[in-house]
């Protein structure tokens, strides 16, 4: 009996880190942004019947054109556009106004989030990476 509680409270801690994402909803991965010009990031976190405290983001865009590749969001953001609270606690969709310097180089660029939040009565630590590519002309 233990063994089976103890089963089903893994299976349940799998399945709550499973279902706890957050997507980028906008801009829709391709879109073209101009340096100078403001656009909405808009970010949502998936619902779940348990307490979810993002505690923090990060939006930053990387250029890739003097090297094809860009490194992934855990490795490297490029320009910050946005660093800091996401919204009041346990509200779990935002939207970002923030926009590429003016000098930033045209061509491919990789938009990278990072998210760093809290789940349940334990607040477990979750650090979440996101990506999409973008241009910027
Ligand atoms: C381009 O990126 C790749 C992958 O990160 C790296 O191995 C390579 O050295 C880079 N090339 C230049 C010219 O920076
Ligand atoms: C970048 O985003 C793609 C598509 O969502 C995903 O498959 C990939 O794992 C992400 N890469 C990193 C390094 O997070
Ligand atoms: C974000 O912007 C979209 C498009 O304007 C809007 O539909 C949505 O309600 C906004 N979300 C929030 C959390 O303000
Ligand atoms: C445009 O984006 C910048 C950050 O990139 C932000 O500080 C500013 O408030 C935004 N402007 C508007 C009108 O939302």
């Amino acid at each position: 009996m233990y063994f089976v509680k103890t089963l089903v409270y893994l299976a349940t801690l799998l399945g709550f880190a499973m279902a706890q994402s957050m997507q980028i909803l906008s801009p829709p991965p391709g879109t073209t942004v101009t340096p100078g010009t403001n656009f909405t990031v808009s970010l949502q976190m998936s619902n779940y019947p348990e307490s979810i405290d993002i505690v923090a983001i990060v939006i930053g865009l990387q250029s890739c054109s003097s090297n094809s590749t860009c490194y992934p969001p855990n490795q490297v953001m490029g320009t910050v556009l946005y660093q800091g609270s996401f919204a009041p606690p346990f509200v779990l969709s935002a939207n970002f106004s923030v926009a590429a310097p003016t000098s930033f180089p045209s061509g491919p660029a990789q938009l990278g989030v990072i998210n760093y939040f809290l789940v349940g009565a334990e607040n477990e630590n979750n650090l979440q990476f996101l990506n999409e590519t973008l241009t910027v002309s």
